[in-house]
């Protein structure tokens, strides 16, 4: 093979990888796997009826506007998962400081995220990757 053929042929594959390399960076948010904007606001839906009814932690938010929690926890769960949403709450120590929340409690809600999740369909696989985004904010929560 003369020289040119081999540089030619060096070219064309560095090419033909390079016009495959945008695939690598199309790949979907974690946002858009589970489903984007619709699917995270039926799952916020959902744990809040589970949660309303879990007497290990529905006491926590006796005093809470329900309304605008909801719409905080979905700009959350957009926001961490790659959506393209701002989070407008307040941080989750701040937020979470007068709650006496242990570690029973905070694995009682993580438990009713899971259980949401499921009831709107979205695999445990994906679950599992927003639980552990939320996992480290534990310490920020728990008394
Ligand atoms: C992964 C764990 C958690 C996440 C991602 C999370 C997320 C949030 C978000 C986004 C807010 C709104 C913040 C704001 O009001 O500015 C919030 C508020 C609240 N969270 Fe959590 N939370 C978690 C764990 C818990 C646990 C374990 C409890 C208690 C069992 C709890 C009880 C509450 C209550 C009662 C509020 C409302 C506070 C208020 O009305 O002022 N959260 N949480």
């Amino acid at each position: 093979m003369s020289k040119s053929i081999i540089l030619a042929t060096l070219l064309s594959t560095t090419l033909l990888a390079a016009s495959f390399a945008p695939v690598a960076h199309a790949e979907k948010t974690l946002y858009e796997q589970i489903g984007g904007e619709p699917v995270l606001r039926k799952t916020v839906e959902e744990f809040v009826v589970i949660m309303e009814d879990d007497d290990r932690i529905n006491f926590a938010f006796g005093n809470t506007d329900i309304t605008k929690f909801k719409q905080l926890l979905f700009e959350q769960l957009c926001n961490v998962t790659g959506g393209p949403c701002e989070y407008t709450g307040r941080s989750m120590e701040e937020s979470h400081r007068e709650l006496a929340i242990d570690n029973a409690m905070f694995n009682a809600l993580a438990e009713d995220v899971y259980l949401a999740f499921d009831r709107v369909g979205v695999p445990y696989r994906l679950q599992n990757k927003v639980m552990a985004i939320f996992a480290p904010m534990q310490k920020d929560m728990v008394k």
